[in-house]
């Protein structure tokens, strides 16, 4: 046991809110344990951004580990907490934290409810990039993806699919499917100079003038959404392989249709635009119409996992409406709407509080700010001694491969020694036991053993 007396905190969620809400903390002279479910720290960061951002990537792990290195600061990854967890929130109690803060990020699933969403072919975004990305157990699902593919959704997350279409897939045809117009696309243009070059410049200009009438009728000069998609052009990757990229604006997926469980058909609703609350709506016409394709993908942003065991309010968890702790004019505590009460010593941060908001930088300022919340409620409780053995005893008592920081140090110096003895900028091992057995082995017994 530790026997010096320091606020005690949990966090739960080492993705780029959770790792600067925890290291904030920590600094404060607080001990702070973080719980995570992937073995590896980083989120989304890691699991997320798109592989070929290595320098990015790098950028953000560097960033994390150097977080970690804080004295005040325990990690122990491979686990979950919630209600169905390995640990739940009263686990962490009785453990003795005096606050916890939930950065857990969006894992639940947005489906819209859609006839035909349970055939062979249609995704979630998510599923897709934990793929891609390597992530287990998603690395390991099969996935049919087809020649032709509908991305519902206009973000930054429809384009890095788009992109993965594109470049490695090498689908014929990739269409992304946005209920409004192109006014309204909420991508960025960097993110566009990686897939322009694949767009069909002909099929653009025809949909202009399709969506020209709806575009008039809301008063909408057509040059704003011509700039938000074609800004891109003069900074343009070149052209990969032979995929044809294109958009069908004003256009809602209404049903998924497939022949023995496989997909091969979206039937899509025309739209309209009605400016409403000072925005811009998108309305059905009735006028519908199919798209041959094999995959569908939802990128249409995630919610919170509603099973974590916290109150939910929408896409992510409740939070106090009257603040007692508030930051920058935001609550950051967990509120139980039916008791109409905070749920005093628990703190939500990140893409927990506020679902696919905003870059990792946008994450590490709520999960900093977060914390800030929490340190505030700790200087109402009096610092306690951190029985830090006995949250040992209780990883034990797990009966699975609990993941410290210097399991990930070793995990990290094996990568990168396959990564060289590959030749490759990175690797990543894709399975669970896979990275639990370099572990085990650790650097010094480490022969290429895969
Ligand atoms: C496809 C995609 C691409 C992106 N690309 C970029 C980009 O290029 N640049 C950029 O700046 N931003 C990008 N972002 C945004 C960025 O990744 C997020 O803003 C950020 O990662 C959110 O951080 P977070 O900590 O709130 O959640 P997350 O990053 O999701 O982290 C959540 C953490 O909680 C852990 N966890 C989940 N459930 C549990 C549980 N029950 N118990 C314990 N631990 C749990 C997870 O293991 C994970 O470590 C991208 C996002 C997506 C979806
Ligand atoms: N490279 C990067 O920097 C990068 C990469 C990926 C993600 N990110 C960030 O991660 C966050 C999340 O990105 P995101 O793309 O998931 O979210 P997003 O930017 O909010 O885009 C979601 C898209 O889905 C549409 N949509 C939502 N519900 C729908 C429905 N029921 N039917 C049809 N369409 C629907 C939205 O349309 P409406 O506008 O009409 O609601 C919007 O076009 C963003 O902050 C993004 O910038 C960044």
């Amino acid at each position: 046991m530790s026997d010096t007396n320091a606020y005690f905190v949990a966090v739960i969620g080492a993705g780029p809110s959770g790792l600067f809400g925890a290291r904030e903390l920590a600094n404060q002279g607080a001990h702070v344990v973080i719980f995570n479910r992937d073995i590896k720290p980083g989120g989304l960061a890691e699991y997320g951004v798109y592989p070929d951002k290595h320098k990015m990537k790098e950028g953000f792990r560097k960033q994390f580990k150097q977080a970690l290195t804080n004295p005040n600061l325990t990690y122990y990854g491979n686990l979950t907490v919630g209600a169905a967890g390995d640990l739940t929130l009263a686990d962490l109690r009785a453990l003795g934290f005096q606050a916890i803060l939930v950065t857990v990020g969006a894992q639940g699933t947005k489906w819209v409810g859609l006839p035909g969403e349970d055939l062979v072919g249609v995704y979630h975004a998510k599923d897709l990039v934990y793929h891609y990305n390597k992530l287990p157990p998603f690395s390991q699902e099969k996935f049919r993806l087809g020649k032709r593919c509908a991305i519902i959704g206009a973000g930054n997350v429809m384009l890095d699919i788009a992109y993965f279409m594109i470049h490695e897939v090498k689908s014929e045809e990739v269409i992304a499917v946005v209920r409004r117009g192109p006014g309204e696309v909420n991508f960025t243009k960097e993110e566009m100079t990686r897939s322009i070059a694949n767009l069909d410049m002909d099929a653009f200009e025809t949909e202009m003038k399709r969506v020209l009438p709806a575009l008039q009728a809301v008063n909408q000069n057509p040059e704003v959404g011509r700039h938000k998609v074609l800004d891109a052009l003069p900074k343009a990757e070149p052209k990969t392989g032979n995929s044809r990229f294109r958009f069908e604006f004003l256009t809602s997926p209404i049903q998924m249709l497939g022949e023995n469980s496989w997909l091969t058909k979206l039937e899509v609703e025309d739209n309209i635009l009605i400016a409403k609350d000072g925005d811009l709506k998108a309305r059905g016409t009735g006028h519908k119409r199919t798209l041959d394709v094999e995959a569908v993908i939802f990128a249409i942003g995630d919610k919170i996992d509603d099973s974590f065991g916290l109150p939910t309010n929408s896409s992510a968890f409740a939070t106090n409406p009257s603040p007692r702790f508030p930051i920058e004019g935001i609550s950051y505590e967990a509120y139980n709407p039916q008791a109409d009460a905070p749920v005093p010593d628990i703190f939500v941060g990140g893409w927990a509080r506020k679902a696919s908001q905003g870059l990792v930088g946008v994450a590490r300022k709520d999960g900093t700010n977060a914390s800030k919340a929490v340190w505030q409620y700790l200087q109402t409780l009096q610092p306690t001694v951190p029985n830090l053995e006995a949250v040992n005893e209780k990883m034990k008592s797990l009966g699975k491969q609990i993941v410290t920081k210097e399991d990930i140090q070793k995990l990290d110096a094996i990568e990168a020694a396959e990564a060289q003895r590959r030749g490759l900028e990175e690797f990543k091992f894709a399975t669970n036991e896979e990275m639990l057995q370099a572990i085990e082995m650790g650097p010094e017994n480490w022969i290429g053993f895969f």
